[in-house]
């Protein structure tokens, strides 16, 4: 029987690919770090095995018998050469046939970001992949941008009046989900995007409008920084966390595409929806 193996399945887009491929009663496996956190996450009927991108003699065990992978690079690892590629080699090795890889849009024209050379890695190693790269997630609002928005009505981030083309993950899952089950799909690459853009203004309107109080957006990269390190954030990542918003500054992060609408015959969810689904993130205590 077809077994899926879901990396980064305590994640955002793991979980629900996760559970989706449950719901469709697949021969899936999550891979963890720590099964026993994991499990405490996931839920105690969820078939977990110890994998960490860093210790190799994890690898062996967890691709045993998988012949699909869903691939995410976790957010802290840069290295690709030193931190991702042995698995994959691993993976290669253990015979898995098919790689899903969450990536990230634009790794195409960009080979300075690490999934564009995850890609090229997996292509030199001749697995069959699909690659779903994706644009800005709409659940960053409700993660890295929670209390700035419950506590003090506000989203800080330096995007200017630039827009995004945000997705839901839910729907990223759900393209993931179609793209591991369907075989049509390898060696494939979809640029998944929602079907607006937005500025943050626009955003903060709609926070504004559905919560029924005032959520105001501020642009400065000076209170961006300085909020991010009184909240014990790294150098490193607030870097990280700049460029990417300066990307959407520059207007790089509004491309829509219809693949997504194409691969899951809807629309793809609106950010409206998302924050209505997701209000009590942001309302309760
Ligand atoms: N946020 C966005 O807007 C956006 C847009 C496009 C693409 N992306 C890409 O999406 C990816 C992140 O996806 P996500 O948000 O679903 O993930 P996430 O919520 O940040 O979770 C990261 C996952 O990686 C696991 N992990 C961390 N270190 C590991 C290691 N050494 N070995 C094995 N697993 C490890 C974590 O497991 P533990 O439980 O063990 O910590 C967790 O399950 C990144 O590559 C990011 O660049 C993000």
């Amino acid at each position: 029987m077809l077994k899926i193996l879901v990396m980064g399945a305590t994640g955002n887009v793991g979980r629900e690919v996760l559970r989706l491929l449950l719901s469709h009663n697949c021969n899936v496996c999550a891979a963890v770090r720590n099964p026993d956190t994991a499990k405490d996450i996931l839920g105690s009927n969820i078939e977990c095995v110890r994998f960490d991108f860093t210790n190799p003699d994890t690898f062996a065990n967890a691709f045993v018998r998988v012949n699909k992978l869903f691939l995410v690079r976790p957010p802290a690892l840069a290295n690709i050469r030193k931190e991702i590629a042995p698995a994959l080699d691993a993976a290669k090795l253990a015979g898995v046939k098919h790689i899903v890889f969450l990536s990230i849009l634009g790794a195409e024209s960009n080979p300075f970001v690490p999934h564009s050379q995850i890609e090229n890695y997996i292509q030199k190693l001749g697995i069959k992949a699909t690659f779903l790269r994706c644009s800005f997630f709409m659940q960053n609002l409700n993660t890295t941008h929670r209390e700035d928005i419950k506590t003090r009505g506000e989203l800080l981030l330096p995007a200017g009046n630039g827009k995004t083309s945000f997705i839901d993950i839910r729907d990223i899952a759900a393209v993931a989900v179609r793209t591991l089950i369907e075989d049509r799909h390898q060696g494939k690459a979809y640029t998944l995007t929602g079907s607006e853009a937005l500025t943050y203004y626009e955003v903060a309107d709609i926070f504004t409008s559905v919560l029924g109080k005032p959520i105001r957006y501020n642009p400065s990269l000076l209170k961006f920084i300085r909020k991010m390190r009184s909240s014990g954030f790294a150098i490193d990542f607030i870097l990280v966390m700049v460029a990417i918003y300066t990307t959407a500054r520059l207007g790089l992060a509004s491309k829509i595409t219809s693949d997504t609408e194409q691969l899951l015959d809807r629309l793809p969810l609106t950010i409206r929806q998302y924050i209505e689904d997701y209000q009590q993130f942001w309302l309760s205590s």
